[in-house]
């Protein structure tokens, strides 16, 4: 009863001691890259790479990146070292890939790594991690995402979104929670022009197709084509 008491207790401290240096902390998971677990990145995930981060961290004052051991034989953080070249490449930085990731992975690696680096330098942090892993890498941190307070209870947890978008940025500064941010780069993230308007003409056909008692299929598509190719829809585009 005691031990468990003082298991409880124990569990109860560690989440509340979150990593703590006065580092502003960036991280990030790998760019876009391939399905299927074919090596390497994207088009848009080399673009990011190799123009849109070192466009957003070159001047952030960083002292250290650190990436996920990558590992040939299963490409694990092989994404995040290629992700990492050309920025650790243009600040002269070798990036310390000494903490893999995995259920084998020793969880307090990177901890013990960032808070060494801490005592010696008051540069800024940027970890470059695997996307499949981004929740273990906040769960080794003791971070947590604030609560998503917008009331809508999608089903998913916000970790999820890490692992889906390659352009979310975890901030930490000093005391304060985890700030969420976009790379925001011109021409990769955001919403692409025109996809507004395809999303309301699909939106409007399904209200057609609900509104006409059970049309033939074939009649719904019809209607569609020949209705987003009316000059109707053209208000709704936005520019
Ligand atoms: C952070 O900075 C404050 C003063 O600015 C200092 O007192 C404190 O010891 C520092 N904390 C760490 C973990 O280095
Ligand atoms: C990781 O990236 C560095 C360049 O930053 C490169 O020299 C190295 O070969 C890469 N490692 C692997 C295993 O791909
Ligand atoms: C992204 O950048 C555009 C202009 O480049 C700006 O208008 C927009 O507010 C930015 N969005 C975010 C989320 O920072």
């Amino acid at each position: 009863m005691l031990a468990i008491l003082l298991l409880y207790t124990l569990a109860l401290f560690s989440t509340a001691l979150s990593i703590s240096i006065n580092n502003t902390l960036y991280l990030i998971s790998n760019a876009e890259r391939p399905s299927r677990r074919r090596p390497g990145l994207t088009p848009v995930g080399m673009d990011r790479a190799k123009s849109c981060i070192p466009s957003v961290f070159g001047a952030l004052d960083l002292g250290l990146i650190v990436v996920c051991t990558p590992d040939i034989k299963t490409n694990i953080c092989i994404p995040a070292n290629t992700t990492a070249a050309p920025l650790a490449a243009s600040l002269g930085l070798v990036p310390d890939t000494s903490c893999s990731t995995g259920d084998d992975a020793d969880v307090d690696c990177i901890g013990d790594l960032l808070r060494e680096y801490a005592t010696k330098s008051t540069q800024s942090i940027l970890v470059i991690w695997d996307s499949n892993d981004m929740d273990d890498l906040l769960e080794n941190l003791n971070l947590e995402l604030a609560e998503n307070n917008d009331g809508i209870d999608t089903g998913e947890d916000d970790e999820d979104d890490l692992a889906i978008y390659a352009d979310i940025i975890l901030i930490k500064n000093k005391k304060k929670h985890i700030i969420e941010a976009s790379m925001n780069c011109t021409g990769i993230d955001g919403q692409a022009a025109g996809s507004f308007y395809v999303a309301c003409a699909v939106r409007l056909w399904l209200f057609i197709y609900n509104l006409v008692p059970s049309p033939p299929l074939s009649f719904g598509l019809s209607l569609f084509v020949s209705r987003t190719s009316h000059s109707a829809f053209v208000p709704l585009r936005v520019r």
